[in-house]
């Protein structure tokens, strides 16, 4: 069986496959071809706490193509007080054939994976965002082609969840990938520690600062996230102070390569992290990275569910 946590719980191959299948679903949607319906028969548990647009309606629209059914819970409202998160998943598994589940706590998906009978697979953790580090790396492939994993990529933010992912998913491609934090906000030092190992392996580089500018210069794709995740909103009006001057704004952002994209997961905050005038530019392709969002589900799902689980 295959749980699925982590981007680092994938080979180099196994990540390019999954980013080539991912751009063969984007180009056969076009066409109109039918996609293979490995799931049919099979149900798909989507157990969220937290809220979600993208990542809920891409995999519930990934489960659809590949003739599966999803089935969506509201953490918020069976975890807690009213059953455990052990209960919650050996229930989940008597009906299910995996469990896509969106926590807080990344050691509740451990803990998940460790009594699971059936794949979890994680739809967002307080550390990590592999389905997103995916469709950020296949919007790269979308727009460079072949050539994307020669391009230069900058995280201009907070070592959260989302950058921590797309540097593990950098170093595994053997890419170069910089990460611009105010002091206090880096990624972990054993994350870290992991993507410098994996980067040194595979032919890429990684490195990171406390100087926006520093970061961005001559990046081809310029990366950012909300200051304050779900989960940190006590820490919001200290977190705003800390971040000053790390909005990607129109200025910031003309120091990066002439041929730059932006990317964002969104929820985007306007004004905040990003300045309208780059977000709502053309070199924005934020659409077509939440678009990805549903390849990658389906690539994802065909990996992990075909003939194997
Ligand atoms: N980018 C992303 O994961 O969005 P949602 O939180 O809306 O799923
Ligand atoms: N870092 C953000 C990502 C949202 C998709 C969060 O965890 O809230």
């Amino acid at each position: 069986m295959n749980h699925f946590l982590d981007i680092t719980d994938l080979e180099p191959a196994e990540l390019l496959h999954l980013l080539k299948r991912a751009e063969v679903f984007r180009k056969k949607r076009k066409s109109e071809e039918l996609y293979n319906p490995i799931l049919q028969g099979k149900n798909m548990a989507m157990f969220f706490e937290k809220p979600s647009l993208r990542t809920k309606v891409s995999f519930e629209c990934a489960v659809n193509m590949l003739g599966g059914n999803a089935i969506f819970i509201d953490g918020r409202e069976v975890s807690g007080t009213r059953e455990t998160l052990s209960d919650i998943t050996h229930n989940l598994e008597r009906f299910c054939d995996g469990i896509f589940a969106r926590v807080f706590l990344h050691s509740d998906l451990e803990k998940m994976k460790s009594i699971s009978r059936v794949p979890i697979i994680n739809a967002l953790s307080d550390s990590a965002h592999p389905m997103q580090a995916l469709a950020d790396l296949q919007t790269m492939y979308w727009h460079f082609g072949e050539d994307f994993r020669s391009q230069k990529v900058a995280f201009i933010g907070d070592g959260c969840n989302v950058s921590t992912s797309l540097a593990e998913g950098c170093a595994l491609l053997g890419m170069h990938f910089t990460i611009a934090t105010p002091p206090g906000y880096e990624i972990p030092q054993k994350q870290w520690h992991t993507i410098v190992e994996i980067a040194e392996k595979n032919g890429g580089s990684v490195s990171k600062t406390s100087i926006p500018q520093e970061a961005i210069a001559e990046a081809n794709v310029v990366v950012t996230d909300t200051w304050v995740s779900m989960g940190l909103e006590a820490e919001r009006t200290q977190r705003l102070l800390d971040f000053s001057g790390f909005t990607v704004t129109k200025e910031l952002f003309s120091q990066a390569h002439t041929n730059a994209i932006f990317l964002h997961c969104l929820p985007a905050y306007r004004e905040i992290e990003v300045s309208s005038d780059v977000i709502d530019s053309t070199a924005s392709k934020v659409f077509e990275e939440a678009e990805c969002r549903m390849y990658t589900a389906t690539a994802v799902l065909e990996y992990f569910f075909n003939n194997k689980n």
